[in-house]
């Protein structure tokens, strides 16, 4: 899409020839050279502490997104240029993040992070002296990435945004005791995915993400969702990395981060750029960033941290602004900055003494005197006053569980999630470490003599430990082969192959761009096989220039006879190419029908179902669409379900997608797993695809197994598979791979549970689900 873009810019710009585009003529450019780095950090994400008193020195913290040493960082801002290594002051291990922000409360400081993989908010004090210990948890649930925070007069709020969601928390301190608790105040759906946001003196938010496109919304003390606007392509058409402001004496000015560079802009000006800043390093790409108004030695007029990534892997860098204000004006530098300044007058709380002040759970309606004056309850707070609790679905009660604070269920087992009706099935056995830190989709493949013999096939993509693995049903290692950062596999059985019939793992090859094949041979194990790399022909260039091989299924079907393999991009666009031997017995692949998917959002998961030719795909920020698999029919995407946010069963993202077949065309389910939620969605296979219920798989302390947390990848089978799995299994890839014991191990694993603990679960025996599988099928028929 990006790429069609570029193309008609550029023939209008030709055609229009003598017409060049809008650029301030005094539009500045600076290098800044980057003074002081940290050692290397997987961090993107990045901000500066001012403590209340001058003898303390100010600190930066950045995220840190890596498995192993997941949470947060804290390094002191130096104060000299010296070029010396930045001091790390502490590192946090709260579990793999891409959010940390500061909050200036009443009166004290609050580090705030959320971890991907508890889904835990926690709250830190800070002070002058460093981080002390967390003061408050609260329970978040999704995919989270950009977070910024705003003061008020009740306390400090915390905007925290992600998969097309967004929720403000009040981070206060308690009356009359000790302690912290986070409040939410207000909960809405937004249009993007964002990656950043910044809050302005005026009380504005503005957040962006992918497109470039920066939106913004007032932060007003009320519940309901805040209008969004779009405030301009501030990116010009690429991904803001970050968003910052710079609060001048007299003017703000709003600072977008971009791969190569800031764009500065005056506020009030968002139609053109003042100027753009860039540092001193060739390769650098630079992610998110901070500023630090206030000047130190050498820093006189503040300094700016960025997370960025160089040739020597990613880091923090340090640079002075002097550059920045020799170019905007000297008059225009303010050092006297201070965070804990209220930020603006939309904001002042209202008091409600005739409402008992809402009892600091909700906000005061305008005219609080009038009798039928009710209370702005926040979420999960109702009554006249905000004193009763209430939850979603109220929990499912009385048969799940109760309500027993705002949007908070306490669920009888084996029942959890926000409203206790998701079933709990832990996983019986995981497979060995893969020898890398990202899996993603996996495969079963069928033994065609003993089922007990088949064989669970994973992904390792990461460029660390990249290839498959082959593992037993007991998760045993038995094989694998390395190299091509594969996410997704799937298999095709009986293919014939110069003379032989041969099953295949099928993949889409991230690291050279190919479609990647290997036998399986009859005891289950991978070999090359001529043919077995495929790269991708000339003309998907002409279709999209910057075509990359992302996602991947394949159908075999029943009409033809012929073997597809379907291959996407993130652009959404997909290629379904038919399967073929060449004269010499080599596999081969001819490009037989290309489309964009859904609403062009990114995709990746897929399945078909070959009895009833349907591709399933899964749009990650939108939904579960279905298409005709036949590559001479119609590409017309059906919405199969959407997003809760767009009032469907959904959670974003939507990232794997398998199926299991029943004894009729009609019967069988998909399953669809949701990332930020952990939890999996199961549908009727069939039209209309009615929604069954959703399962999550947590911690089997008997056997030592952990939970499932920031699922991807599925794979199901409804077939035997021996005495210990009647209705087959469910195999998912777990990103954060906790050790029982505590703590993380760096590489991932496959969790394995038994799709009969799930769909013969005691708990919803009266849904008569196993009814719908084929333990009999057989994929070779
Ligand atoms: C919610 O469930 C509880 C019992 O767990 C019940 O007492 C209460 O009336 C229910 N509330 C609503 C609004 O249905
Ligand atoms: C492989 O398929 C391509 C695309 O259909 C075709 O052009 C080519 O001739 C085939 N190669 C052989 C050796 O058959």
């Amino acid at each position: 899409m990006k790429a069609s873009y570029n193309l008609s810019g550029f023939l209008l710009f030709s055609l229009l020839g003598s017409i060049s585009p809008t650029i301030a003529a005094d539009k500045f450019s600076i290098k800044l050279p980057i003074s002081a780095r940290t050692p290397p950090v997987e961090s993107d994400s990045a901000v500066v502490y001012y403590p209340s008193k001058s003898k303390f020195s100010p600190l930066f913290l950045g995220n840190d997104g890596s498995a192993e040493t997941g949470g947060f960082h804290v390094y002191q801002l130096p104060q000299k240029r010296d070029g010396s290594v930045v001091k790390e002051v502490k590192a946090f291990k709260t579990g793999r993040s891409k959010l940390v922000e500061i909050v200036y409360g009443e009166k004290k400081d609050f580090v705030v992070t959320l971890s991907m993989s508890d889904g835990l908010l926690r709250v830190f004090e800070i002070d002058g002296k460093g981080v002390g210990v967390v003061k408050a948890e609260k329970i978040v649930r999704g995919d989270f990435s950009a977070v910024c925070s705003w003061k008020s007069g009740v306390g400090g709020y915390v905007y925290v945004l992600g998969k097309r969601w967004g929720y403000r928390f009040l981070i206060r301190e308690k009356k009359g005791r000790r302690g912290v608790e986070v409040v939410e105040t207000q909960e809405f759906g937004i249009p993007v995915e964002p990656n950043s946001c910044t809050v302005s003196p005026e009380g504005k938010v503005f957040f962006a993400g992918d497109s470039g496109k920066v939106f913004s919304f007032l932060a007003v003390e009320e519940t309901a969702a805040p209008k969004i606007e779009e405030a301009g392509e501030l990116g010009g058409g690429d991904e803001v990395k970050g968003l910052k402001i710079y609060h001048g004496k007299k003017d703000t000015y709003l600072l977008v981060g971009l791969e190569d560079g800031i764009e500065v802009f005056d506020i009030k000006e968002l139609g053109s750029s003042l100027g753009r800043i860039e540092f001193d390093d060739e390769d650098l790409e630079v992610g998110d960033f901070a500023i630090y108004q206030r000047g130190g030695k050498g820093y006189e007029d503040g300094s700016i941290v960025f997370a960025g990534e160089d040739g020597e892997g990613k880091f923090f860098g340090i640079s002075s602004l002097t550059p920045l204000f020799k170019a905007l004006g000297k008059g225009k530098v303010n050092t006297k900055y201070d965070p804990r300044d209220c930020n603006d007058g939309h904001t002042k709380p209202k008091k409600c003494s005739s409402l008992s002040n809402c009892n600091g759970y909700g906000y005061c309606p305008k005219k609080s005197r009038d009798k039928k004056a009710v209370c702005d309850c926040f979420p999960g707070l109702a009554g006249k006053t905000c004193t009763k609790i209430t939850c979603p679905s109220n929990c499912t009660s009385p048969s799940h569980g109760t309500c027993t604070g705002p949007n908070t269920c306490t669920c009888i087992p084996p029942f959890t999630g926000e409203n206790c009706a998701t079933l709990a099935v832990p996983a019986r056995y995981e497979t060995e470490e893969s020898g890398g830190a990202d899996g993603d989709d996996p495969a079963i493949w069928i033994h065609p003599t003993d089922r007990k013999k088949s064989r669970i096939i994973t992904t390792v993509k990461s460029e660390v430990g990249s290839g498959l693995g082959v593992y037993d049903l007991k998760g045993k290692r038995t094989g694998g082969v390395s190299g091509g950062e594969p996410n997704n596999v799937d298999v095709l059985y009986g293919v014939e192959v110069g003379g032989r019939k041969v099953d295949l793992a099928v993949a889409a090859c991230r690291a050279d761009d190919t479609i990647c094949m290997y036998e399986i041979t009859p005891t289950g194990d991978l070999n090359t096989i001529p043919g077995g790399v495929q790269a991708l022909p000339p003309a998907v260039k002409d279709l999209e220039k910057k075509f990359k091989v992302y996602g991947s299924c394949v159908y075999h079907s029943p009409k033809t006879g012929a073997y597809h393999i379907f291959i996407n991009s993130k652009s959404s666009l997909y290629l379904q190419f038919q399967l073929s031997t060449t004269t010499d017995g080599k596999l081969n692949t001819t490009l037989v029908r290309h489309f964009y998917a859904g609403n062009r959002g990114q995709v990746e998961g897929c399945v078909v179902d070959d009895e009833n030719s349907r591709l399933f795909l899964g749009e990650e920020p939108y939904g579960l669409w279905s298409y005709d698999a036949e590559p001479d029919q119609p590409a017309v995407g059906t919405l199969v379900d959407n997003t809760v946010v767009d009032g469907g069963n959904l959670h974003a993202d939507v990232e794997g997608v398998t199926l299991v077949y029943g004894k009729t065309k009609k019967e069988g389910y998909i399953i669809v797993s949701c990332q930020g939620y952990s939890e999996y969605n199961i549908y009727q296979r069939y039209p209309p695809h009615e929604f069954v219920m959703r399962f999550s798989i947590p911690d089997n302390k008997e056997k030592g197994v952990d939970r499932v947390t920031n699922t991807d990848g599925i794979t199901a089978v409804g077939t035997n598979l021996g005495r210990e799995w009647p209705y087959g299994m469910v195999v998912v890839h777990d990103d954060v791979n906790e050790a029982v014991s505590g703590g993380v191990r760096a590489d991932a694993t496959f969790k394995i549970v038994g799709l009969g603990d799930v769909l013969g679960n005691k708990a919803v025996e009266g849904l008569g689900l196993l009814r719908g599988v084929d333990e009999e099928w057989d994929p070779r028929k």
